[in-house]
């Protein structure tokens, strides 16, 4: 079917701006209903001298407009609902506009808007328009200087970026405060924040010695949950400079936590604006994850100063220059603050979760795209999570001391510019003395290659004959690809697991290990002084992603798993071995020796003291049912998959019972909750082991769980009893919920987690409890994180429900899709990629999913965002 696309905006149309803005001078008269911004620009031609100077600006009522101090006429300009043209702009001139806005009345959460009573922005990518009217493009930097007036019993705090320049009192209570920032910006990262915020203050000396002024904004009452966040910042600061020598640049960063929000955080230049569910935490009410995702979107926010804010994108094609950057360099963070391993393999799970079923559907897209409709459906696990693993592979291939040269020469050509992918990589090139143009299609194919390893031992010759493959398949637009190339790092070991050692082609000396690089379709290579036969340990650490497939006998994975030195790969290989069990139980084969024989295998790897207990918690956590799915298409069937890895769960906790539930005994810890990586390693394996328990629902583990969640005296452990009880379901289940609901309903992030556990539980029932939950008097669908706790939770984590049979959860997030576009189309457009990957399912589901795309295509006022999606989801 071919539906009717909005237009496309190409990356080949790219042309240099008609007019530069030199200054911005912004004075905000806040009022909830009728905010008045005025704008004084300083305009400069610098093409064509015809051009005329169009600027946009959207759902703004202006209210007067002059030319160097000199109104402008009715005939000067023309106005449309999203620009203004001065045809016959000057050379070089100042055009002042007052606007009037209603941020109340914004729903979208895009622009200036209200939450809980307070002035806030977001403009990134295209929000700007909604203040003013302005070039809204990232190649314009301009210095700006920002008034704010407002009443100052509502209002207290008045922020925006740079540096507080002048405040001070007006008449009939109202008050003012002037900020510049003296680096210029793009407007996508201006910022305004007004209203009443407690303020957690802090301070650090950067390492050439200045002082600069912390501060962290939160929700009266909140500040000292906002410690953790000030702790982790400090830890990027310091980390920005002994990594990759960049140290902040202004004397004052702020960053301020809202509830209404509709992506993480965003990286305005000194006054980072976060969803407080990324910044609060205190033991009570947050999990040990909300801790870990504090500590790295924190320190993403803060990194996007050198990669996003002082070098920006030139235009929105380029959107990885800076996230799939600043992704890389918030990993390498959370690596040395929580363990490289434990690290890689979460970073790995989620690209395998998101990205992997993006790339395999109708809205595959290249980490750099050619076109679009809306930029804010490009904030994607490609853009981020694959634009991550290109520069991993880059530091892979020209090797560290050539990448950081080049990250260095990069820093100090591109600073204060908006720049391109390809300047980025020129760095590097010119650095490694590589020619990159070839990996430069990392950027431009869409797409997972899969790629195949087949070895052969000649004994007589002692050498490994090691073939590689690799193939993309197609996807849209793209029929034809062509091969990448790609860091292949690998090992060998013998069978008792012990390091093998051999020469690699090209070195002169022996190694147990070695980096090849596969850029063509197929490659052989032979790996010489290989003493016995070898098990063959590849992509270590994943260093590029893809799928893998080998023709490795399968005992092979247990040696891997026992002893491989590379702990990325240890890990693989049980999810490899469960990967394929789970499948076999699925096909109607389950294999009952090689299941035993895996729970052995793991409960040997539970009692490794070698081992910290953050990486057992993820060995003992099978491959989701979604990385399942993937692995099933193009016919998978949820309810299958869940039953067979529930099925594979139930024999391991049957098998290890004793030890499972001595180690569930022995690591109850009564010391006082810290955040640390250590104790939270221990809790995440204790609640790992609990949720492995209660697949064997005897009463002793029944009771095991209630006692779990019963004495829990952190938020951690409260989600881990609370979770296992899901899994069992019935009235213990609906008893710990209400005591939960009981305790907590105070506390909007905790209330989310009590909507989220029901969203995500597997019983029979959850749609229908999905579908009376919103209806609750604590569900609001206008603030996305409980929208997302309730409706997104249950699209995208819970599989078995979400794919009922008939077609009802499809249904279901249909309708939610058409009522959210409605006020929230940058929420809603998130909702539309569980509904596009019918490729991935049985043809009656597949049928049922395109049916529920046709019918929210065939909605008479579809915003641009879900019309874009929705299209390029059914011409597939
Ligand atoms: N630049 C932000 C980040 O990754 C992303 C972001 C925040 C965003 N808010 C947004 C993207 C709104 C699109 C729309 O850190
Ligand atoms: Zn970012």
């Amino acid at each position: 079917m071919r539906t009717d696309q909005p237009v496309q905006i190409r990356l080949e149309d790219y042309r240099p701006p008609a007019f530069q803005v030199e200054t911005v001078d912004l004075k905000f008269r806040l009022e909830p209903s009728a905010t008045r911004v005025t704008a004084r620009l300083a305009i400069r031609r610098q093409g064509d001298a015809d051009a005329p100077l169009v600027l946009d600006g959207v759902r703004l009522k202006l209210r007067s407009i002059a030319v160097d101090g000199a109104p402008l006429g009715p005939h000067a300009y023309v106005l449309t609902d999203e620009t203004l043209t001065i045809p016959n702009a000057p050379d070089a001139f100042t055009l002042e506009t007052e606007v009037e806005i209603d941020p109340q009345a914004n729903t979208a959460l895009e622009g200036l808007y209200m939450s809980g009573g307070r002035f806030c922005t977001q403009c990134e990518a295209e929000g700007f328009r909604k203040i003013t009217y302005f070039p809204d493009r990232p190649d314009v930097l301009a210095r700006y200087s920002v008034r704010i007036e407002a009443d100052k019993a509502a209002y207290p705090r008045l922020l925006s970026n740079g540096n507080l320049t002048d405040q001070g009192e007006l008449p009939d209570g109202r008050h003012f405060a002037a900020w510049t920032d003296p680096f210029p910006k793009p407007c996508y990262l201006f910022a305004l924040v007004a209203g009443e915020l407690d303020e957690l203050a802090d301070s650090f000396v950067v390492m050439t010695g200045r002082e600069v002024q912390l501060r962290i904004y939160v929700d009266p009452g909140q500040s000292a949950r906002a410690a953790y966040a000030m702790d982790a910042l400090k830890r990027s600061m310091r980390f920005d400079e002994t990594a990759f020598g960049r140290e902040y640049d202004l004397d004052l960063f702020m960053i301020v936590a809202v509830r209404d929000f509709n992506f993480g955080a965003m990286e305005n230049k000194g006054l980072n604006i976060f969803n407080s569910s990324l910044l609060l935490a205190d033991a009570d009410t947050a999990t040990d994850e909300d801790y870990e995702r504090i500590e790295s979107v924190v320190a993403h926010e803060y990194f996007h100063n050198w990669t996003g804010d002082r070098i920006t994108c030139r235009d929105w094609f380029q959107l990885c220059l800076k996230e799939g950057l600043t992704v890389f360099r918030d990993q390498s963070f959370s690596a040395q603050e929580r363990g490289a391993a434990v690290q890689r393999i979460k970073d790995v799970r989620l690209l395998r979760a998101r990205q992997f079923p993006e790339d395999a559907g109708p809205l595959a897209h290249p980490v750099r795209p050619s076109s679009y409709a809306k930029i804010d459906n490009f904030y994607t696990a490609t853009i981020y999570e694959k634009g991550a693993e290109i520069i991993r592979m880059l530091a892979t291939l020209v090797g560290d001391q050539a990448f950081g040269a080049g990250m260095d020469l990069y820093f100090e050509r591109w600073d204060g510019t908006a720049t391109t992918v390809e300047a980025f990589v020129a760095c590097f090139a010119e650095t490694s003395g590589r020619d990159l143009a070839p990996f430069m299609r990392w950027y431009e194919q869409a797409g997972t290659p899969e790629v195949r390893i087949e070895a052969v031992y000649d004994a007589a010759a002692q050498a490994l004959d090691l073939t590689l493959r690799q193939a993309t398949a197609p996807t849209p637009g793209q029929p034809d690809k062509l091969p990448l190339p790609m860091p292949v790092a690998l090992g060998l070991l013998d069978l008792d697991g012990r390091p093998l050692s051999f020469v690699a082609p090209g070195a002169d000396t022996a190694s147990d290990r070695a980096v090849l690089t596969l850029d063509k379709a197929e490659t052989r290579v032979r790996l010489e002084q290989v003493a016995s036969l070898p098990v063959l340990s590849a992509f270590r650490g994943f260093s590029a992603p893809v799928k893998l497939s080998t023709d490795a006998p399968a005992p092979d994975a247990y040696v891997l798993l026992a002893a491989d030195p590379d702990l990325f790969n240890r890990w693989e290989a049980g999810q490899s071995l469960a990967r394929a069990l789970i499948l076999a139980r699925a096909s109607g084969a389950p294999d009952e020796v090689s299941e035993v024989r895996f729970a052995d295998a793991l409960g040997r790897a539970m009692q490794d003291q070698s081992a910290d207990d953050a990486f057992k918690a993820l060995l003992l956590q099978l491959p989701s049912e979604a990385d399942l799915a993937l692995e099933m298409a193009p016919n998978a069937d949820p309810t299958l998959i869940h039953e067979a890895r529930d099925g594979l769960r139930t024999r391991i906790a049957v098998h290890l019972s004793e030890l499972l539930t001595r180690l569930h005994g022995e690591m109850q810890s009564d010391e006082t909750f810290t955040p640390d990586a250590r104790s939270a390693g221990r809790r995440a394996l204790r609640n790992a082991v609990l949720a492995m328990l209660v697949a064997d629902p005897h009463a002793a583990n029944v009771e095991r769980a209630h006692g779990h969640f019963a004495a829990a005296a952190n938020m951690t452990d409260a989600m881990g009893g609370l979770n296992a009880l899901s899994q069992l379901g019935g009235a213990g289940f609906e008893a710990a919920l209400a005591r939960f609901y009981d305790r907590w309903q105070a506390e909007p992030l905790v209330v989310d987690k009590w909507f989220a556990v029901q969203a995500r539980a597997a019983a029979e029932d959850t749609l229908a409890r999905v579908a009376e939950l919103t209806a609750h008097p604590a569900f609001d669908p206008r603030t996305p994180n409980r929208f997302r706790a309730l409706v997104s939770n249950f699209a995208l984590n819970n599989p078995v429900r979400f794919h009922a049979g008939d077609g009802a959860g499809y249904r279901f997030l249909a309708d939610q899709i058409l009522a959210v576009d409605a006020y929230n189309p940058g929420m809603a457009a998130r909702l539309v990629s569980p509904l596009g990957e019918f490729r991935l399912y049985r043809p009656d589901l597949a049928r049922e999913m395109r049916r529920e795309l046709g019918r929210i295509a065939a909605h008479p006022r579809l915003s641009k965002n879900v019309a874009e999606l929705v299209g390029k989801a059914l011409d597939d």
